[in-house]
Order: C-alpha cells, then structure tokens, then sequence
C-alpha cells in the first residue's frame, strides 16, 4: 500500500512539472532521444495517417496507385524529379498567379505519386498559411501548427503525420493571422535545413499561396530550389501568367508551368 501511495506520489509530481514546462518536454525529452536514432527511425517516429481512397478521390487525389487518372500526375512526377536531379535541386515549390488554380491539388498528387517510389523520401508542407487546405483535402488533422514548427516550438516528429512509410505532410490546423511574418522569417529558412539535414528527403513540395493576391509566396520563394507555376484554362489570363512567371524568375528557377482544366474544347481553348 505504501508503495502504490509513493508511486502515484511520484507519478503527480511528474506530471505536474510536464504541465508547468510543456515546451521543455516537448522539445528537450524527444529530441533528446531522436537525435541518438538513424533515419529509418526518424522517419518511422512520425504518426502515421491513412485516407480513405473514396476521400482522395472526391479531392481529386488519384496518384495512390497506378492507375489511367493517374497518368498526367505520374508523367510530370517523372519529369520533375529528372530535371529537380540533374541540377541537384531537392525543393520544389508549387505556386500560381490566383487561387484556386489546381496548386494544391497538383501538391498532394505530387506526394502521394512521388508516395509510390519506394527508394524516394517526400515531404509536403502546406504553406499556403491564410487559405491553408492540404488537412481539409486528406481530412487530417496534426496536432499542432506548421507555424508552431517553423518557430521551434513543436518538434517536427509531433507534428507532421506519415503517409505510407515514405511521405511526411506538415499541414497547417488554422489560417494564420500574420502569415508573411512566417514565410519571410530566417527562423522558418534555419528550420527548413535543419529538417533537410535530418531526414534527407529526396524531394521537399511546399503548397504556396498565389502570387498576385498578396507577399506570401514573393516572401517564401527564396527557400526553393524551383516552382512550377500553375494556371488554370478556364480562369487565369495570359497577362496574370506573364506576370507571375517574371515575379517567381526573380527568386527561384522556373521550372515548368502546368495547364490544369484543360478541355478539348472551344470554349477552353478561348477563355486560356
Ligand atoms: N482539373 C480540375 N478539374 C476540375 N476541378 C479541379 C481541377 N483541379 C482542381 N480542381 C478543383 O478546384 C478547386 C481548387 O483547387 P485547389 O487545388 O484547392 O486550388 P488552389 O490550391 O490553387 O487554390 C478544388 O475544389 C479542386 O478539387
Ligand atoms: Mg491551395
């Protein structure tokens, strides 16, 4: 009985002092123990993830396997990760002159198709930090913010979640209120390489906000290696695409520009 009473003694002191210093826990303890692990079990210490496949594709999320929808998705992967390898470029940033353009969708099937190639290590952020949407597309949710690891707060570990065995995605929970604050800041370029240092991913995808809407994306480029640009058939103008090409070529390589929504038909080919 004495020992029961001095065990549960200690087991509310210890949990006491976990509350009055969470962050000291959180980011002293783990990291602590990650830094002793090899990569396999960096990246086996994320928390896994699992979408329904019928929830992928009401999003449009087609590249989990091999398959006809897949194909476009699969062919540009291919050509991404050819050209990403000949310059040596691991960052790839995604991003388009207005929203709603097909940026995040081209994101997550990116991932989920890079996913695929078993000897290949992804990462996907979401930094698309006022209109964040990547959870909402595989209906996740991490624990903490993308912001809370960018300022060092929340251990990368704890907050990205793993898909398969071989992508990690950090998404954001909330819109942030000051979001160029985060995407300019040197702490957010440190965080990056630091991660890049310790999970070696072969290819690093950052979801960003549209280019002539705002600073976000103009603040953020500096930390990609290259950025394809996506405009939509139906909707964005040659002259918002010139545009934004010239705005994205004074930070980062242009890599490609992808058509989405392109249709075989007259009245698509007009409105491009
Ligand atoms: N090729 C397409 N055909 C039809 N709908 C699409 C296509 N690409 C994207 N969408 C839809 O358009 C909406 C906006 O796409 P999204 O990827 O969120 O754009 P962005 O990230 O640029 O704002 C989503 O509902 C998405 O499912
Ligand atoms: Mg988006």
């Amino acid at each position: 009985m004495e020992k029961l009473q001095a065990a549960l003694d200690k087991a509310r002191k210890s949990r006491s002092a976990r509350h009055s210093s969470p962050e000291i826990d959180r980011v002293a303890s783990k990291p602590a123990k990650m830094k002793t692990a090899g990569l396999d079990e960096r990246w086996l210490a994320l928390t896994p993830f699992e979408v329904q496949d019928k929830i992928l594709i009401q999003h449009r999320i087609v590249t989990r396997s091999a398959r006809k929808a897949a194909t476009p998705f699969d062919i540009l992967r291919t050509k991404t990760l050819l050209q990403m390898r000949q310059n040596g470029w691991k960052r790839l940033a995604i991003t388009s002159p207005m929203p709603s353009s097909g940026k995040t969708t081209l994101a997550c099937n990116l991932a989920l198709g890079l996913g695929r190639q078993r000897d290949l290590r992804s990462m996907l952020f979401d930094f698309d930090l006022r209109d964040p949407s990547v959870h909402e597309f595989f209906e996740a949710r991490p624990p903490y913010a993308i912001s809370d690891v960018m300022n060092g707060s929340v251990a990368f570990h704890e907050q990205a979640l793993r898909f398969g065995d071989n992508v990690a995605v950090s998404m954001a929970h909330h819109a942030e209120p000051d979001p160029t604050r985060i995407l300019l800041a040197e702490e957010t370029t440190e965080k990056l390489d630091s991660l890049q240092a310790d999970y070696e991913p072969d290819v690093m995808i950052f979801d960003l906000p549209s280019v002539l809407v705002n600073d976000d994306s103009r603040a953020f480029l500096k930390n990609a290696d290259c950025a394809l640009i996506v405009v939509r058939a139906d909707a964005t103008r040659y002259g918002q695409f010139e545009t934004c090409q010239r705005e994205v070529a004074e930070h980062t390589n242009v890599l490609g520009v992808v058509l989405n929504a392109f249709r075989h038909d007259k009245r698509a080919v007009e409105t491009a």
